[in-house]
């Protein structure tokens, strides 16, 4: 028995990814790639350039979902943090590999009431509810109390600019070997600077499309 790729997680994963692929935003299709360029990388500006863009789903590759359900899997994941949940795609997959690894919590965060509402829904739907808490708000404050004591996988994935101030609240709760995924990594320097220049704590290395996949050391 494999809960991601059997019903009902199987078909609902093809039907999620089909709709949101068929999603359209004007205010992106109005938006220059310079101008997008800039409010993806700020750290003041999120809320507004998400709140415009809110009916895109913006999930991981069908590819990255597989990954992290291998990796929770692999690394027998129990406690799992998630930083941008949109509508609920990644979070799908990695509450399958805690059922398959015989339970555990996801904490996911995100502050658009719209996908959140969505996002609850196809983890009803996929029999995964009860396996995740969604954070509504803005991560910087949602995740910034009442962690789990030891985390052992953080996937990255909302506002690429606060990648650095989100791994600050979750840092001291990972446990050796604890695996963190960083999507789009490059958009966000700060981060990657913090990850590497901590030498000797991290192993890091790009893997896949865009993702920066990095392991805390023992
Ligand atoms: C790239 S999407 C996440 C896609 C999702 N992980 C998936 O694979 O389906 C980024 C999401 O993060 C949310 N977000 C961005 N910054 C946030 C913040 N500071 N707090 C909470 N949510 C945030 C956005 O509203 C957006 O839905």
């Amino acid at each position: 028995m494999n809960t991601l790729t059997t019903a009902p997680v199987a078909p609902l994963l093809d039907h999620l990814f089909a709709e949101a692929e068929r999603a359209s935003s004007p205010a992106m299709k109005n938006m220059s790639g310079e101008e997008r360029e800039r409010l993806l990388r700020s750290k003041t500006e999120y809320l507004d350039f998400y709140g415009r863009i809110k009916d895109l789903w913006l999930p991981v590759s069908r590819e990255t979902g597989k990954l992290l359900y291998m990796l929770a899997r692999a690394s027998n994941a129990k406690s799992i943090v998630e930083f941008g949940t949109s509508f609920g795609l990644s979070t799908i997959h990695l509450a399958a590999a805690l059922r398959d690894n015989g339970g555990g919590r996801l904490i996911t965060s995100e502050f658009e009431t719209g996908k959140i509402a969505r996002a609850r829904h196809h983890l009803e739907e996929a029999g995964l509810a009860d396996l995740v808490e969604i954070r509504a708000g803005d991560a910087l404050e949602t995740l910034a109390n009442n962690l789990p004591e030891t985390i052992d996988l953080l996937l990255l994935d909302g506002a690429k600019a606060l990648y650095a101030d989100i791994f600050d609240l979750v840092e001291a709760r990972l446990r050796p070997g604890a695996l963190i995924l960083a999507d789009d990594a490059d958009m966000c320097p700060e981060y990657m600077q913090r990850i590497l220049a901590a030498s000797g704590r991290y192993l890091s290395i790009p893997f896949a499309e865009d993702i920066e996949l990095s392991m805390k050391l023992g």
